[in-house]
């Protein structure tokens, strides 16, 4: 079998996923970075419109830590906020702005700021509302430079590779759980296994495992179902947050950023009525969990479908140079921001839970890291303060891609496999359809915002038989990028689920009506 070896392997090519190659790249060791999309614009972060927290101008590591701390409703990993609060500005500064050179707004030549929810300071950093986009773009234009790192497209991690699950050599089984790389499916359709002494799992997010998301098409929740399966630990995994305000639109959901909000946007009802002090201190700025749930109780008992968020009292030029994205999107859609109220309801957003990681992003896997949303660092506890998530991808990919080139952990050692059997089954696209639509619904109406044990049960029910009836179809078939991404898709929904049942407490975002 036709195989490829390399030193570090980064399945992902989002902020987390860069950041560590950027590091270990330092070395001089060989990086592969692949990713199953087409286009190099792939992930979550592109998509990141708000921000990332860097300092405010009467800021400190302890105030931004105590806000994490509230924002995660009791259950954040105090190391782990400490680690992001001490060394996350830090990293912004020598990598994005010093390195990177990534663009942010100023003004007079100093960097601007904007509050966002649950935060005491204005301490996010933008550029307009494609901040994301722009972080992106300058990690990307560094690591092409780079002679020895290749990214690959079109390449779709199917399985890590394990000693327990890959190796033919018996004794291999008492060796400690370790990842030697990953069996991927080429743009050519050929199955090749990636060989590596460090494996970094920086796949992004599981949105599209909702029927309404904020997230890209290609965000079905890889990485947890590949760590899964080869026997990593994953926790945390019931705390999907929901953002309160995506454009409810027909043709789909759109973010609208909370730096709306952070910028003096209001949440009004139909009757042009503010609520949000109705439900919490810090009024449209509360924790995220706190904005999607009241959103959802004003349009259960109004009746409505929807809630609006209002930005028309500022400047029209200024709303357009502010949030240009938003504006020309919604003004496609049929809504202009800088004189109507734009129609908003939650989606699914973020994925609080994951791979979990210690300080430097390694799992219960030997050789296999996992950075960004992929990963539970503890960091964001049972609800995520906003912003935070690119800072995240920063430190942990940083210490990660660190950590990979100086652990030595036995990684040169690559057991005998056998040859890839494929499956001969025509892939027909409308199986693939139905089944999406199955979880999509699931998740949506038994799993989103409001859970209870009965609807989880029911999921749980429909999900552990689709699970097993798309494992066979995974097998029997020729194997394409959405069969996949389905059989990940599958996993993911119902580990989600699986982890919601077993909680015990109604916490941050996960809400369990009958589960005080
Ligand atoms: C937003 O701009 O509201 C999303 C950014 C984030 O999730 O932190």
């Amino acid at each position: 079998m036709k195989q490829k070896k390399t030193d570090i392997l980064i399945i992902g090519i989002g902020l987390a996923g860069m950041t560590a190659a950027i590091t270990a790249a330092k070395s001089g060791k060989q990086i592969t970075l692949i990713t199953k999309t087409n286009s190099l614009q792939s992930g979550n972060t592109p998509w990141a419109q708000g921000g990332i927290v860097y300092k405010g101008l009467n800021d400190s590591p302890q105030k931004l830590k105590q806000d994490i701390l509230n924002a995660g409703s009791g259950h954040c990993w105090e190391d782990a906020v400490d680690h992001l609060c001490e060394q996350g500005p830090n990293l912004v500064k020598k990598i994005l702005i010093d390195s990177l050179n990534t663009k942010f707004d100023r003004f007079n030549n100093k960097l601007k700021r904007v509050a966002e929810g649950a935060h005491s300071d204005s301490r996010v950093i933008y550029n307009q509302d494609k901040t994301g986009l722009s972080i992106h773009r300058s990690a990307l234009k560094y690591l092409q430079k780079l002679d020895n790192v290749e990214i690959l497209t079109n390449h779709t991690a199917i399985d890590l590779l394990t000693f327990s699950h890959h190796s033919t050599a018996s004794t291999d089984i008492y060796k400690k759980p370790a990842c030697f790389g990953a069996m991927v499916l080429n743009n050519r359709n050929n199955v090749m296994p990636i060989l590596s002494s460090k494996t970094i799992l920086a796949t992004g997010g599981l949105g599209q495992l909702f029927m309404h998301t904020t997230n890209p098409k290609e965000a079905t929740g890889d990485g947890i179902a590949m760590a899964w399966r080869a026997g990593a630990r994953c926790f945390n995994l019931h705390y999907i947050q929901f953002h309160p305000t995506a454009l409810y639109h027909p043709s789909g959901r759109f973010l609208i950023s909370e730096a709306l909000r952070g910028e003096g946007g209001k949440l009004v009802n139909a009757n042009s009525e503010e609520f949000m002090q109705n439900y919490h201190k810090l009024g449209d700025l509360a924790p995220r969990d706190v904005v999607s749930r009241a959103i959802h109780t004003e349009m259960i008992k109004n009746e409505n479908d929807c809630m609006f968020l209002d930005i028309s009292h500022r400047k029209s030029d200024w709303i357009q140079n502010r949030f240009p994205t938003i504006y020309e999107h919604c003004l496609l859609k049929g809504v202009d921001i800088t004189k109507q109220p734009i129609p908003v309801v939650p989606a699914a957003h973020y994925s609080c839970g994951g791979v979990g990681v210690n300080l430097v992003g390694k799992t219960s896997l030997k050789r296999l890291y996992a950075v960004g949303e992929i990963a539970c660092s503890g960091l964001h506890g049972a609800n995520r303060l906003a912003s935070t998530s690119l800072l995240e991808c920063i430190v942990w990919g940083h210490y990660a891609g660190k950590d990979a080139i100086e652990n030595k952990d036995d990684g040169d050692y690559f057991p005998p496999m056998d040859e890839w059997k494929q499956g001969k089954g025509q892939v027909d696209p409308s199986r693939i359809a139905q089944e999406w639509q199955t979880i999509k619904s699931t998740m949506w109406n038994l799993g989103g915002l409001i859970r209870s044990q009965e609807k989880l049960h029911s999921a749980m029910h429909i999900l552990r038989n689709l699970q097993s009836d798309v494992e066979k179809f995974y097998q029997t078939s020729q194997l394409e990028k959405n069969i996949i991404s389905l059989r990940n898709g599958a996993q993911t929904a119902l580990a989600i689920i699986a982890s919601s049942l077993e909680a015990r407490e109604s916490k941050g975002t996960h809400y369990v009506s009958d589960n005080q």
